[in-house]
């Protein structure tokens, strides 16, 4: 940062919220926070609940030809609003989630200029703990665009044997047991257990589930799995720090 102020560049980073939910009032919080703390400029455009598409689209339209560098529409949306056509109309350049289909392409042959902030965050974990993908098995629970399938694709090209999980998998517990390095991102509070987890496995939770006495768990069964793993991420303050420190990187 010192050395970008010094060529005078400071980055910007746009970040627009519809609606009042509480987790994306968290995350967008944090990610102002993040910007403040780097020393990013940060814009943010909260936006009421019965925001149209027009005006959704006519705002990403403002940014994409302002100065600001980065554009973030925090998801999910209302429902009357059509997820993807925003995504589609951030400027690919701009689009620091990587959601743009240009840069899902990108990941998709490895020759990305963003990543999305999760899955980046999870490999900088592996990386930083000095766990080699190479040839292992890695077990991704979870198929979305936002985490599954870009985190499939990212293990992939550091030479991991890949396997994508989902509802319709025929026996979960069994393809989990194999794996060396699990990445739980499903939305299912604590649904692997621990009797899922291979001896030394590594596990990352990506999961942030709310339960009805308040609690916030992951997608993995924590104790359980500790009692397995050689290394587990938490819930909170595993992976989700990681994600903010990534967006902070894709300016
Ligand atoms: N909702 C949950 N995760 C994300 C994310 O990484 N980016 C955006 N824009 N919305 C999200």
């Amino acid at each position: 940062m010192v050395a970008l102020k010094a060529k005078g560049v400071h980055p910007g980073l746009a970040v627009i919220i519809v609606g009042d939910d509480p987790a994306s009032r968290i995350y967008v919080n944090n990610k102002k926070k993040a910007c403040e703390y780097v020393g990013f400029r940060s814009e943010e455009y909260a936006l009421p609940a019965n925001t149209t598409q027009e005006e959704l689209l006519a705002l990403i339209d403002t940014l994409n030809q302002s100065d600001i560098d980065g554009i973030l529409c925090q998801l999910p949306l209302p429902a009357h609003l059509d997820e993807k056509a925003v995504i589609n109309a951030i400027r690919p350049d701009k689009d620091v989630d990587a959601f743009h289909p240009v840069n899902v392409g990108k990941i998709m042959i490895g020759d990305y200029d963003f990543l999305p902030c999760t899955p980046a965050g999870v490999m900088e974990l592996i990386r930083e703990s000095g766990i080699d993908i190479r040839g292992k098995e890695c077990v991704v629970i979870g198929r979305s665009n936002i985490v599954g399938k870009p985190m499939s694709m990212l293990l992939l090209h550091a030479h991991g044997t890949v396997t994508i999980c989902h509802s319709r998998t025929v026996d979960l517990a069994e393809t989990v047991r194999r794996a060396d390095i699990v990445v739980a991102a499903v939305g299912v509070p604590e649904l692997i257990r621990g009797d899922m987890i291979k001896e030394g496995a590594v596990v990352i939770d990506v999961g942030m589930n709310r339960l009805s006495d308040g609690r916030l768990v992951g997608d993995v069964a924590f104790s359980e799995a500790s009692e397995k793993a050689s290394a587990i991420t938490p819930v909170p303050g595993g992976v989700g720090p990681m994600t903010i420190a990534m967006l902070m990187q894709n300016r």
